[in-house]
């Protein structure tokens, strides 16, 4: 049996993130977030003939006075789009929502990030609780406030800070998650060992094989783990103006790939994040801050959990430079790149000499 475990994220506007088997049919919990009477539960196309019912009756149990609205869109990264994020607009409009609404993030990442950026909008601002239900989306995008949609030209280059106010992160659902997601999510997990938890590389070592099996007990202690660390990170630097870019380790070059192959196929976020921690290793032993053997364990680490680690055939690196030349990392000064010292010991570099890049990207 596992216990509920919480995490809270203190700070401005603090919250609480719950983590337990079940939670999704818990309407005190999911109820004691509403304000107002107008709940919009925003979910994709997946998720929603699985989940979404479990969620409208535990509300409505709770509280039989909330008008409540269903939204879904279509599944995937190509789907986290202005469009779609107009047509959530239109969803909160057609249920009268007001100023105390709320928007519950169904989902996985892409629609956390989706649904989260309309409730930052709409109105100027209306409460969103996260609800995730990829292992990626409960480490990562559901806690810290970041939303987003992409452009063609880029990730996440449209979005808003809008912390959530609850993260409800029922382990249960991880059981529908299809293998290759769940494997993704242990890039963003491996991430958190790799840039302020040694120990916890170790541990991840130590039970990869049972976490991949989908042991629950274990599940919820690396759930809780990564929370723990999003946590405390986010609440020291809500707005990354320093420390909290330490949480984007890999993304520089796993954005690039993701936008280069145009969201629809190829890797997916997870998967990108996996290649680019290595790519960022290597980096870093290019430049002298790390050894090369650290890369090499890394490397062994996220190829243990089943994660590609290395550039997709077909894609220019060239390309790719100039994909991270639009990052959100990049500054008028050039290149930032989140580098690591090994285990544990991440650093924000400006200025990183594109030639020594581009060596990275072409192995
Ligand atoms: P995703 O949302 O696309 O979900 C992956 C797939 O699994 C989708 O097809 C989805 O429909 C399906 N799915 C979700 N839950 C399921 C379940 N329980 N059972 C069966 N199928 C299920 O991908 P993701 O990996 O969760 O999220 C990636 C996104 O998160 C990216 O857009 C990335 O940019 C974003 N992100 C945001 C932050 C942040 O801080 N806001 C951090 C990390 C990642
Ligand atoms: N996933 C990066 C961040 O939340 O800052």
């Amino acid at each position: 049996m596992t216990a509920i475990q919480h995490v809270d994220v203190g700070g401005a506007a603090p919250y609480r993130i719950a983590i337990g088997p079940g939670l999704l049919q818990d309407g005190a919990l999911l109820a004691a977030t509403l304000r107002g009477r107008h709940a919009l539960i925003a979910s994709d196309g997946n998720v929603a003939p699985r989940y979404l019912h479990r969620v409208e009756a535990a509300l409505r149990m709770a509280r039989s006075d909330v008008r409540i609205g269903r939204h879904v869109v279509a599944p995937g990264e190509a789907e986290k789009t202005l469009g779609n994020f107009a047509a959530t607009l239109d969803a909160l409009a057609g249920l009268g929502a007001t100023r105390d609404a709320c928007v519950f993030a169904l989902g996985g990442g892409v629609l956390g990030d989706l649904a989260g950026f309309a409730a930052a909008c709409w109105m100027r601002g209306i409460d969103v609780v996260q609800l995730p239900t990829t292992l990626l989306a409960m480490v990562d995008s559901s806690v810290g406030g970041k939303t987003a949609v992409d452009l063609p030209q880029g990730k996440n280059l449209v979005g808003a800070f809008h912390p959530p106010r609850a993260v409800v992160a029922d382990t249960t659902t991880l059981r529908s998650l299809p293998p290759r997601e769940l494997r993704a999510g242990f890039a963003e997990v491996v991430k958190y060992g790799a840039i302020v938890d040694a120990p916890f590389l170790a541990w991840l070592d130590t039970h990869a094989e049972a976490l991949l099996a989908g042991d629950d007990v274990l599940l919820a202690k690396a759930i809780a783990r990564s929370c723990a660390h999003k946590a405390a990170i986010v609440e020291r630097d809500p707005f990354e103006h320093g420390e909290r870019a330490l949480l984007n380790f890999g993304h520089t070059f796993g954005h690039a790939i993701e936008a280069e192959q145009g969201y629809a196929d190829g890797l997916n976020h997870g998967e990108a994040v996996a290649v680019g921690m290595v790519l960022a290793a290597r980096l870093s032993t290019a430049l002298g801050l790390a050894d090369a053997g650290d890369g090499d364990r890394l490397q062994a680490l996220l190829a243990r959990f089943g994660l590609p680690t290395t550039v997709p055939a077909g894609l220019d690196p060239a390309a790719l430079l100039a994909r991270m030349r639009l990052d959100k990392k990049a500054q008028a000064s050039g290149l930032r790149f989140v580098l690591w010292e090994g285990a544990g010991k991440a650093r924000v570099v400006a200025e990183v000499d594109e030639g020594a890049v581009l060596g990275v990207l072409r192995g």
